[in-house]
């Protein structure tokens, strides 16, 4: 299991201070939601955050975008320190492209999917990734609530991959904290990223390295 702390729940006053909190507690990455205020109803932020941050932790960042048209801007991100790129399935055409030029920029490629959308419809795709990203809750806001039924999307996930006997992760996103974390695992989701449990709890750091135990069934709270 992988821990992904998305510090849109943090403190964005101090985005350093947030880097650092998950170095401390053991965080596998960094999950960096950018939001246009088109394909979700939100805005975050964008490149020279994303650069800045990248200047001041070692941790690889996730880089989640909930954009339109995500190519237009794709390959700023990439230079701007992405160490993982997430394209919506709902907002680009042409995703085999996308795909490709966030590989050959050294990145892993990822496609997000929106809770609506079945995991199906990756279809030949498959092969052409890094880690699809099952959205659990509508995009657009940390701290809603978990949708459950998304669990069978990462199990029917977990067997198309088998079918397809390809390295595929998923990551799930969205309403993952100590009741939920334990269940997308044993879903096979293998990157869990968590905005308000961890950044809304006392101690983030103390947060993380509970979650952890949580998802590997060392303890139940
Ligand atoms: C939602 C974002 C999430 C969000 C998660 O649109 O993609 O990454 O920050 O926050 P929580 O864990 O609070 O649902
Ligand atoms: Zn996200």
């Amino acid at each position: 299991m992988k821990l992904a702390p998305s510090i849109l729940a943090a403190d964005l006053a101090d985005l350093g201070e947030a880097a650092r909190l998950c170095e401390a507690g053991g965080a596998d990455m960094i999950h960096f939601d950018v939001m246009d205020g088109h394909f979700v109803p939100n805005l975050s932020f964008g490149i020279p955050v994303l650069e800045a941050l990248s200047r001041r932790t070692e941790l690889p960042i996730d880089v989640h975008l909930m954009v339109n048209e995500p190519e237009a801007l794709l390959e700023e991100y990439l230079k701007a320190g992405a160490a993982r790129v997430a394209v919506h399935w709902e907002a680009t055409r042409h995703l085999d492209r996308t795909l490709q030029v966030i590989r050959s920029a050294g990145a892993r490629a990822g496609v997000a999917m929106n809770p609506a959308t079945p995991v199906e419809w990756l279809g030949d795709l498959l092969p052409r990734l890094d880690f699809v990203l099952l959205m659990s809750v509508n995009p657009g806001f940390a701290g809603q609530s978990f949708l459950p039924y998304t669990l069978d999307k990462a199990r029917r996930l977990r067997t198309m991959i088998e079918d397809f006997g390809v390295e595929v992760e998923i990551e799930m996103d969205g309403g993952l904290g100590r009741r939920t974390i334990r269940d997308a695992v044993a879903a096979g989701v293998e990157t869990c990223v968590a905005g308000s449990a961890v950044f809304g709890s006392e101690d983030p750091v103390d947060e993380m390295n509970r979650l952890r135990r949580i998802a590997l069934g060392e303890t139940t709270e």
